[in-house]
């Protein structure tokens, strides 16, 4: 596997969906862990899996299916990723994003990005779920970022801006439909970690302190590429655990797992209010 994604393989990747779809999507979503069940409510889906689909990461975590389901939901045409990959996984990052140029390939423009985290803000409970307002990309300061590479020039530009990577019109969409649907919803920064290991509690009072309210292993690096991209992006944290800073409640995977099944229709609730309201 070359070590960055290029014009060859999103072509092939975006030709191969072309063929299987009668229309092309306005609104890309993917879904994160525990979260897949969105997507059974996508009306007159059509399905296909990322196994098919030519230079496409498998995902290899329970949970995440590997599916593509494209169709309407809230009368907008969307395209939904069940089953992201993480870096963890031992995919080159520059892989990570290539769901994401596919989809601009597809013409998408809005993107929903959805993940389950841990809540470090001492304020958020399991079973809140937080707009992300911000980010840190904890794993480009050690040299890792999925635009690393030749730039694909088609996308965007060489050093392309990330003060304002989450739309705040999206945003505020969305804290508005939580609040309609008497959801607790928070808002915050989102750090990304590598994983797949857990934090150590000094790492989670190093990151509390560093400013983030909530810690997962995802989303990120799609965002910078979406926003290398300029698609306008809405991201959303489930969280699933309550980060003890003391370590006397170590998180599991099972924890995350199930938390995803409570947190799945609020999630489901919130992305309705925003479709609807675009
Ligand atoms: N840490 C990192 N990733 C996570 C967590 C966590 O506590 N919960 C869900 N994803």
């Amino acid at each position: 596997m070359a070590d960055f994604i290029g014009y060859t393989e999103i072509n092939a990747a975006s030709d191969y969906i072309k063929a299987r779809i009668q229309e092309l999507p306005e609104i890309g979503i993917i879904l994160g862990s525990g979260l897949g069940g969105l997507a059974n409510s996508i009306e007159n889906p059509v399905v296909i899996s990322t196994k098919e689909v030519p230079a496409w990461p498998i995902s290899t975590v329970p949970g995440h299916e590997g599916k593509l389901v494209f169709g309407n939901l809230d009368e907008k045409r969307v395209m939904a990723l069940q089953g992201r990959v993480h870096y963890y996984e031992g995919h080159p990052i520059s892989k990570i994003g290539l769901p994401i140029r596919v989809m601009q390939r597809l013409g998408i423009k809005i993107l929903i990005l959805t993940n389950a985290a841990g809540g470090l803000n001492p304020e958020f409970h399991a079973g809140d779920v937080m707009v992300m307002r911000d980010h840190i990309a904890f794993m480009q300061f050690g040299g890792e970022n999925p635009l690393r590479g030749p730039n694909l020039d088609e996308f965007g530009p060489r050093f392309p801006d990330m003060s304002q990577v989450y739309d705040l019109e999206l945003a505020d969409l969305a804290v508005a439909a939580a609040k309609q649907a008497g959801i607790t919803v928070r808002e915050g920064v989102y750090v990304w970690l590598a994983g797949p290991s857990f934090e150590s509690p000094a790492e989670c009072r190093f990151l509390r302190a560093a400013g983030a309210d909530s810690v997962g292993m995802s989303t990120v690096p799609e965002a910078i590429v979406a926003k290398h991209g300029g698609m306008r992006i809405l991201g959303l944290s489930g969280i699933t655990n309550k980060i003890d800073i003391s370590g006397k409640n170590a998180a599991t995977h099972e924890e995350v797992l199930e938390a995803g099944i409570s947190l799945a229709p609020k999630m489901t609730k919130i992305i309705h209010g925003v479709l609807k309201a675009i």
